[in-house]
């Protein structure tokens, strides 16, 4: 008798991070189930490009995932489903604890409940704050400075907490920033609104935008601009395929920064995107906006030691050559889709 392959289910698996998550897990010999609200998510992507089974629902709806873990011989859940703006948790703290932290919950609750205690969880390098060390470790102090970095800080705190009482077993995921998309184009970032800097250079070199906004020239950096570290996303699909090996084998929980180990500037981004799609774009310069810290690079190295994670496509080229690909192919379709050019 063939034995069948373990079930995880992948809430937010609609979404950027969660639709690579998931073809990567699906590449490893899982077998996947997706619970998406489709709120940012897109149905078109986790049906047809992946076809898992998607179930709409929201984490809080405590019934739909009794139903779901009977259903489904459920063996771990990879937990991306969360609301990542950070200005708008500012505006509108309480929408992002009730999604964040109270979605959550429920979830962990109806885990308990269904005897399943494996959880790989999206969490953030805004759990930091302002970096007092660069690389950051794992074991920086943790202050965040937003509504959405405290969201993820606390289900930090309360996955301690579940492990104590109920040892669900976690691997915390640190990410920096996610970006990129699939080598062959299948998948990629899209949001409404968009608010991450690669996509938004890449959509001024689609004419979809104007220019390209630097905001602050004068940072104490080596070009004057901000430094952020660019992970990408198919590398990060693999850390959780990794991850999830990792809590079947070791079954004990774990936290791991996820980024590059490299910082890019700004401007490198905006010159490596002009070379990649050989627009000559508008940049403009802006005054610099409150609360972006000059420099936030990650040390990845916990990540490579113990789960053995090597990341294929760590050059910035690569990370914009893919998302470029991607961009390209999702704008034509959907300005075919509208009858727009
Ligand atoms: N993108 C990044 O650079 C980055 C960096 C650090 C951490 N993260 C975290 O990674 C995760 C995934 O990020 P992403 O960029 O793929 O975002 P995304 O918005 O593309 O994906 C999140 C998905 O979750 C769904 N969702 C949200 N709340 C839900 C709920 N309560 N129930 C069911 N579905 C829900 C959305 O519809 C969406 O499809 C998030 O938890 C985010 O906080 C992202």
């Amino acid at each position: 008798m063939s034995q069948q392959p373990p079930t995880i289910l992948v809430t937010g698996g609609a979404g950027y991070i969660g639709s690579h998550t998931v073809l990567a897990l699906q590449n490893a010999g899982y077998r996947v189930v997706v619970l998406d609200n489709l709120v940012y998510g897109h149905r078109d992507l986790a049906e047809q490009v992946l076809g898992v089974d998607l179930i709409v629902g929201h984490t809080s709806d405590r019934a739909l995932l009794d139903r779901l873990f009977q259903t489904y011989s459920i063996e771990a859940v990879m937990h991306f489903a969360a609301y990542a703006y950070v200005g708008e948790s500012v505006e509108n703290p309480a929408k992002y604890y009730e999604n964040n932290v109270v979605g959550t919950l429920a979830l962990l609750e109806a885990m308990v409940a269904a005897n399943v205690n494996k959880l790989v969880f999206s969490s953030t390098c805004a759990t930091y704050g302002i970096p007092t060390t660069v690389p950051i470790p794992e074991d920086h102090p943790q202050h965040p400075i937003n509504p959405y970095g405290n969201s993820k800080w606390m289900v930090e705190r309360i996955l301690g907490d579940f492990d104590t009482a109920y040892g669900l077993k976690s691997v915390c995921f640190r990410y920096f920033n996610a970006a990129g998309a699939d080598p062959q184009g299948r998948l990629g970032e899209d949001h409404t609104p968009e608010t991450h800097l690669i996509p938004l250079v890449l959509f001024a070199a689609l004419g979809i935008r104007d220019s390209v906004s630097i905001f602050g020239s004068d940072y104490p950096t080596y070009d004057g601009t901000c430094v952020r570290d660019y992970i990408h996303v198919s590398d990060l699909a693999d850390a959780h395929v990794l991850g999830l090996a990792y809590l079947r084998q070791q079954e004990t929980s774990n936290v791991f920064n996820l980024g590059n180990g490299n910082g890019f500037s700004v401007r490198q981004v905006i010159d490596t995107a002009k070379q990649v799609t050989g627009v000559d774009l508008t940049v403009k310069s802006s005054d610099r906006r409150p609360g972006d810290p000059p420099m936030l690079v990650g040390s990845a190295s916990k990540a490579k030691e113990i789960l053995n994670w090597q990341p294929q496509y760590a050059d910035l080229q690569s990370i914009i050559a893919h998302a470029w690909q991607w961009h390209q192919k999702r704008h034509s379709a959907l300005a075919a889709s509208t009858g727009k050019t």
